[in-house]
């Protein structure tokens, strides 16, 4: 395999010193870019995520054509979910939809652990993923079990995640019950992707946000832990994301992140104050900002390596994942303006 321990993404994760600050996006391989487009025509989501040597394709594309730090593998958060047996689907334009969602006890038996070779085709492309990526880390990634249980609760996508909140507090029991299994099977789903050869891991909860700190502490934070503490013995950095979680930051570091994922709402400084010592941070641009003029570009680029600066391990992204409508070629541009402005 080859060694990646000594790469900037690395470093910066290990709050070690960088020779400039590593930059990837969340969302790199996706419809932004028309080669990815190309590719994924006629193939839906879940059948190309199941294709190894389409994975390896779609996750080395912006590697080339942007020259970004990292490569996170092409797959989903539900990707594990549909391996076990869950009656689902991801729908262009809309996200995962559930057929039978799970408001009972009885429809948490679906819920079995995750199983080696129920991530057969996962450990394959990782493999062969990491073989052409050389020097460049690979990221492995899960759903968090909040994340993952709102999609199954409400059936897909929500905005105020009503279904969800309303088995949370009122069936405490079942609730605990089910995101202890989605626990179990996100923590499965991260330890093969990185005994193929993932040398970081994420956990997204990107919709940890709806909760406040006290709901997130007392019905959420466990089951992450649960999670990250599954790969700890692995040695690989973990790094814990969600999406307008401002006041939970703390609480995502205590959870057992080593990178705590800031989005665009809290600059990087206050999110360090707010996180405490101990993790590096990853973010902060907005996305929607790679859709003004380039000047505007370049000064909130510099403007979040500004707030980064101070920090002891900072890992360049966006607040959140690239928009489809953006321009590639500004996404191109951002990682050379981030290698040059941190050169050290
Ligand atoms: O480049 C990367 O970041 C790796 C690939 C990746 C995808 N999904 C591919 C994908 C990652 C890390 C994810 C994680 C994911 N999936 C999250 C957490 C990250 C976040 O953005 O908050 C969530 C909430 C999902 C669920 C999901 N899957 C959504 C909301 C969507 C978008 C639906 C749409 O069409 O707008 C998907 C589908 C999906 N996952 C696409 C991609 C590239 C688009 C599908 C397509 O191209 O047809």
């Amino acid at each position: 395999m080859p060694d990646t321990s000594a790469s900037p993404f690395l470093r910066a994760c290990r709050r070690e010193p960088v020779p400039h600050t590593p930059v990837w996006f969340m969302r790199q391989a996706g419809r932004s870019l028309p080669e990815y487009r190309a590719l994924r025509a006629g193939i839906p989501m879940l059948a190309a995520c199941r294709t190894p040597d389409l994975v390896v394709e779609i996750t080395l594309q912006p590697v080339r054509r942007h020259g970004v730090d990292a490569a996170i593998l092409f797959s989903d958060i539900v990707v594990p979910l549909k391996a076990i047996g869950v009656d689902l689907d991801i729908k262009p334009g809309v996200g995962p939809v559930i057929a039978q969602p799970i408001r009972s006890r009885e429809g948490l038996e679906v819920l079995r652990p995750l199983e080696p070779p129920d991530g057969a085709a996962v450990a394959e492309a990782v493999r062969s993923t990491v073989a052409e990526l050389g020097a460049t880390p690979l990221i492995g990634f899960a759903g968090a079990p909040f994340t993952l249980a709102s999609y199954l609760v409400e059936g897909g996508p929500s905005r105020g995640h009503e279904r969800t909140k309303a088995l949370m507090y009122g069936d405490p029991d079942l609730w605990h019950d089910l995101l202890g299994r989605l626990a179990v099977i996100a923590g499965a789903f991260l330890r093969i992707q990185v005994e193929a050869g993932a040398c970081a891991v994420q956990l997204f909860d990107s919709w940890a946000g709806a909760l406040s700190e006290v709901d997130y502490r007392r019905y959420v934070l466990p089951h992450s832990a649960t999670v990250l503490a599954s790969v700890a013995d692995l040695g690989v950095p973990r790094i814990h994301f969600g999406v307008g979680t401002g006041e939970l930051l703390a609480a995502m570091a205590e959870a057992g992140a080593d990178v705590v994922g800031v989005d665009f709402r809290v600059p990087l400084d206050e999110a360090a104050r707010r996180v405490g010592p101990g993790c590096a941070l990853q973010g902060n641009l907005d996305p929607a900002v790679t859709f003004a003029p380039w000047p505007a570009v370049e000064e909130q680029t510099r403007q979040v390596l500004d707030r980064g600066a101070g920090l002891a391990g900072h890992i360049f992204n966006l607040g959140h994942g690239v928009l489809p409508e953006t321009d590639p070629d500004v996404l191109a541009r951002i990682v050379d303006l981030v290698h040059e402005v941190s050169a050290r």
